[in-house]
């Protein structure tokens, strides 16, 4: 896929819609919230040289988290700015309310070379609808925009799609590597490809899942998305965490658990041969997990065998599924010993818990032994293994979860349509 490169803008002088993904995952300390994981920063660091250098006027457009369309202080991106400031070593100017005069007046005194952030842009209440007005009011802010938001190109949202219809778009470097290197890994990858997925981000997943299963030839499931392949296959998942409708009212009909029934059902007859013999299932749910009665200092702590539909009448109905249990990581381990391809993308468990990190540990571990191509994807996962001291051991660490896995599916990304450039 060729792209429209930012070194083919003209940026002298010009007001530089700089589209990144600071979506990074926060912490508190001594009070205050701070950038947890600034990977999301740094890789945006060389574009933002190069734009600094070619005395653009730069306005710093990002997401954090999901507030909704509305102003949520704890998903405000002042944490963010702070560490941007040390990281490239010059202010940074947060502006707060897109639609006041003032912000205009701010990015009209923008002097080149300076960089200006605006609050996180899902304050906006017509963001994630792609509204129009949305995204004309925010073009009007430019010249021209620069997009190094890989990871949030699967999104066809006003500030990385619906912008572009107002203004010309290029790439930033970040962004160009990610699409180099995925296609380089991923185009005519060797077999067996395996696919692990985990975390949260259930209704994204499910849908990755039924989108890979013509790509892959076997797709482990971990955290909180395996839970609903396990309510899928009859498991009573007790208090575990559960994500079946849609979030959105428009799509509240659409069902997660159901989907992942009838996905498993439909390819419940395609199996991977291990060794050659031993069949493995197009998607592979843990056999049994690590329960507990709360995230941290847990009073009950037990491992469930998950094959046995009928225990868990006997355990108390308060327990969730917090990691993959020992027997899940041994069938994880030998499937993942075999890939010749792997594409990780989601933690195990919570991870962030030493009592619920092992089966995320493990799975890391076994991934950078392995004898494949190995790419990990996703903000989590890139915490997980920065926390396990393993970022040097993947052949490819991508910023991004959920693009990286549509992209694998070989679908478009609203992000990168308009910077592609016709072979
Ligand atoms: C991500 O972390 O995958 C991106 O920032 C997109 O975030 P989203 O899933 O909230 O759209």
């Amino acid at each position: 896929m060729k792209l429209r490169s930012v070194r083919q803008a003209k940026l002298k002088g010009k007001r530089v819609l700089f589209r990144v993904d600071y979506n990074t995952p926060l912490t508190i300390f001594k009070g205050k919230r701070q950038v947890a994981d600034d990977t999301r920063i740094k890789i945006t660091l060389p574009t933002l040289q190069y734009l600094i250098q070619k005395k653009s006027k730069i306005i710093i457009v990002s997401h954090l988290g999901r507030p909704g369309g509305k102003r949520v202080k704890e998903l405000d991106l002042e944490p963010v700015a702070k560490k941007l400031e040390n990281l490239i070593g010059q202010k940074v100017t947060k502006l707060n309310d897109i639609s006041h005069p003032s912000t205009k007046q701010a990015i009209d005194s923008i002097k080149p070379g300076d960089i200006a952030i605006l609050d996180n842009i899902r304050f906006l209440p017509g963001e994630t609808k792609n509204d129009s007005r949305v995204a004309r009011s925010i073009s009007q802010l430019a010249d021209l925009i620069v997009n190094d938001g890989f990871a949030v190109s699967h999104r066809n949202h006003a500030s990385v799609s619906g912008v572009a219809k107002f203004l010309p778009m290029y790439a930033g470097f970040n962004l160009m590597l990610e699409v180099k290197m995925l296609t380089k890994l991923m185009s005519r990858p060797k077999r067996p490809l395996i696919v692990i997925i985990g975390g949260a981000k259930v209704s994204d997943k499910v849908n990755a899942i039924h989108n890979l299963a013509n790509v892959a030839d076997s797709i482990i499931v971990g955290g909180g998305v395996a839970n609903n392949f396990l309510k899928a296959g009859g498991v009573d998942i007790l208090s575990s965490y559960l994500q079946d409708t849609a979030a959105d009212k428009k799509t509240r009909s659409i069902n997660f658990v159901k989907i992942a029934k009838r996905l498993m059902a439909s390819l419940r007859s395609q199996k991977m041969l291990l060794n050659g013999y031993i069949p493995i299932p197009k998607i592979v749910t843990p056999i049994d997990v690590v329960a507990a009665d709360k995230k941290k200092n847990p009073r009950v702590l037990k491992t469930l065998n998950v094959t046995n539909k009928n225990q868990n009448g006997k355990v108390s109905k308060k327990l969730m599924f917090l990691d993959i249990g020992p027997s899940t990581i041994k069938l994880y381990q030998d499937i993942i010993g075999h890939a010749k391809t792997i594409f990780w993308n989601g933690p195990m468990g919570v991870f962030e818990e030493p009592k619920f990190a092992r089966g995320t540990k493990e799975i890391a571990r076994a991934v950078a032994r392995a004898r494949a191509i190995t790419i990990i994807g996703g903000g989590d996962t890139i915490s997980a293994i920065k926390q396990f001291k393993l970022t040097k051991k993947y052949d490819y660490v991508s910023s991004a979860g959920g693009a990286s896995l549509e992209f694998l599916t070989g679908n478009k990304l609203p992000g990168l349509e308009p910077m592609r450039v016709k072979n």
